[in-house]
């Protein structure tokens, strides 16, 4: 059976024959075009064919990718799960509430928004913060609880939290981990180089760092400690004004004040349990 390659060919050969008289041409024209339309049609057919494959192999792939995704997803909520709650297990250990992680990672992400942090960038700091005092887990009781001030011994103990946080950490390459092993590393930073525990200074701190400094130290000075009680708002916002560009950085000094409102709204949600609930015993009591 001669195939339809074959037959236009020779009806070409025959039309641009000079030798072959018209009549004959013009059969071969028609001849042509029906081959063509022939032809034209199996093509389509083909590709018919072959979209419909396409479309079953893109519909499968899609099924897959969706899967992946959805797997992803739960991957990395399990893993801000795991550093929100290694995380509080450092404060737990420091008699601390899961609301000061909680205010903490809040604080953080309100300070990298207005500070100009990109939504991604934000969204990692906010999960990586709680897990600023992870080191602690590793520090003696005795000395993380004690009521009163820290011997300058204790205290240098006490300040290893900060570079054994880092080292539980960072070996990952995960990046909410690595961003939580920089928070846990330099949070005790201050911009005037005189922190620690490696004296950075500046822009040499990462903003991860300078950011859940100022959140942690605003947080810590409004709560009751074992060793203190909270300090008032007017002496809190004179002592931050006061160590703009000595502890921390002035730009981020001017971003928390700018948007005071909605820190303290933050504050005012996540108030500490403990207090809320010698406010319940106290009105029982009344
Ligand atoms: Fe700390
Ligand atoms: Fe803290």
């Amino acid at each position: 059976m001669t195939n339809s390659s074959d037959i236009i060919i020779n009806r070409m050969e025959h039309i641009f024959n000079s030798d072959i008289d018209l009549n004959t041409r013009k059969e071969d024209v028609q001849e042509l075009l029906k081959e063509f339309k022939k032809t034209n049609k199996q093509l389509y057919k083909i590709l018919k064919i072959g979209d419909k494959i396409q479309r079953k192999d893109y519909m499968e792939l899609r099924v897959k990718y969706d899967e992946i995704e959805e797997l992803n997803r739960e991957i990395e909520n399990t893993q801000k799960e795991v550093v929100f709650t290694m995380g509080t297990m450092g404060e737990f250990r420091s008699h601390e509430t899961g609301l000061h992680v909680r205010r903490v990672a809040l604080y953080s992400k309100i300070l990298a928004k207005y500070y100009g942090l990109g939504p991604s960038e934000t969204d990692l700091l906010f999960h990586a913060a709680p897990m600023h005092d992870i080191g602690k887990i590793a520090i003696p009781d005795a000395i993380l609880n004690k009521p009163g001030k820290l011997t300058a011994d204790e205290f240098e103990i006490m300040k290893n939290h900060a570079q054994l946080g880092y080292e539980m950490i960072n070996d990952s390459d995960r990046p909410l981990l690595i961003a939580a092993a920089i928070v846990a590393h330099e949070h005790h930073e201050k911009w005037d180089g005189t922190g620690y525990p490696r004296g950075l200074k500046e822009q040499e701190i990462h903003i991860y760092g300078r950011i859940t400094a100022l959140a942690d130290v605003f947080d810590a000075l409004g709560s009751k400690r074992v060793y203190k009680s909270g300090w008032s708002d007017e002496k809190i916002f004179a002592f931050l004004k006061e160590q703009s560009g000595k502890q921390f950085d002035p730009t981020l000094i001017n971003v928390f004040f700018d948007n005071l409102d909605e820190i303290l709204a933050v504050r005012d949600e996540l108030q500490d349990k403990d207090e809320e609930e010698k406010a319940h015993v106290k009105s029982k009591s009344v």
